[in-house]
């Protein structure tokens, strides 16, 4: 992906400082996800008066949705430490046993990409989630032997794009799984606002929705909108985000009105021109693009479907009415 585009949701090193000024610390203060949010409360809750950790949890859903920081929320409620880790930062299952054996009782272990975990990872995983207890082989050849080593109860909590792409075996081994939605604008408004109150900007009431609006239902986007607007604000007027200097920004942005960048418009359009519309083949879509099959799905085509600019079929996506009209193109019908 192209580094100058801002409403993709993958991560740089600027939304990792924007993030962790930003994020909410208290369930209380975390907006929107109210049933992945209510359900975790009472197990929270639960889980506390046993003086157990919590049941291992599965977040899945849209990257830049706010996984991480529910997981940080979580830790910070139940009074435990937080680990970060993902899976391609895990190569051998040696890494993931150093990890496990420094966590302390009831801890928070978070994956980010876990359905990345390579086999002989994930198999070391299974019994530290259901036993509390790892096999370390000690030699090698005949001489090997296998040693089991207790490790601290904790909790892990898996972030992945999709449930799917997980094993069956690593999958069952969640107690709760998660799916978590793109946000609604009205929703992104109160995150906006919560973050410029962080940051010290203010706004008019119809650019915060206008910034909303632009953020294709993802926090992370929304953050760094707002960041960019706030930019834009400074230097061409006095600091205050007005509709002006908000639209100056899209528009230097080359975000339009729906909240879509070039390669969503490169989608859409590769689809009317070239296959009328649709059906077409995701592999097709992705060749022709020159992108990842994986990240057209799980990135782009999200909130194009939420849109209503796109749709899934079986015999392949199509573009809606919507799309034509979004993109100043005629729909061209054949009786
Ligand atoms: N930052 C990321 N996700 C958030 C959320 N749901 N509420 C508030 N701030 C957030």
């Amino acid at each position: 992906m192209a580094d100058n585009m801002i409403t993709h949701s993958g991560y740089t090193d600027e939304d990792a400082e924007i993030e962790l000024s930003l994020r909410p610390k208290r369930i209380d203060d975390y907006i929107g996800q109210s049933a992945v949010k209510d359900n975790l409360s009472i197990f929270i809750e639960a889980a506390k008066m046993r003086c157990e950790p919590l049941d291992h949890v599965l977040f899945y859903g849209p990257p830049g949705l706010g996984k991480t920081t529910l997981a940080g929320i979580i830790a910070n409620e139940m009074d435990v430490n937080l680990r970060i880790t993902s899976g391609p930062a895990i190569g051998r299952a040696g890494d993931l046993a150093a990890i496990l054996t420094n966590l302390e009782e009831n801890d928070v272990l978070f994956i980010d990409e876990i359905h990345r975990l390579n086999r002989s990872v994930e198999e070391v995983l299974y019994s530290a989630m259901e036993d509390y207890a790892i096999d370390i082989v000690i030699g090698k050849g005949p001489s090997a032997r296998s040693l089991r080593l207790d490790i601290p109860h904790f909790t892990l909590i898996g972030a992945t794009t999709r449930a799917g792409s997980l094993s069956a075996p690593l999958r069952d081994r969640f107690g709760v799984i998660s799916k978590f939605e793109l946000y609604t604008d009205d929703e992104l408004v109160q995150i906006i606002k919560r973050s410029a109150g962080i940051l010290g900007v203010e706004a008019d009431e119809d650019a915060y929705y206008a910034m909303a609006a632009r953020s294709r239902g993802t926090p992370r986007v929304a953050n760094r909108v707002l960041k960019r607007v706030r930019d834009f604000s400074q230097v061409r007027g006095d600091g205050y985000i007005d509709m002006k200097t908000a639209e100056l920004a899209f528009e230097a942005l080359r975000i339009d009105s729906l909240g879509l960048e070039d390669l969503d418009r490169e989608i859409l359009r590769l689809i009317i021109e070239r296959f009328h519309g649709g059906p077409v083949g995701i592999d097709t879509i992705a060749a022709a693009l020159g992108e990842e099959r994986i990240t057209i799905e799980d990135v782009y085509e999200p909130y194009l479907i939420q849109k209503g600019l796109l749709n899934r079929t079986q015999k392949g996506r199509t573009v809606s009415d919507l799309a034509y009209s979004h993109l100043g193109i005629e729909r061209i019908t054949e009786d």
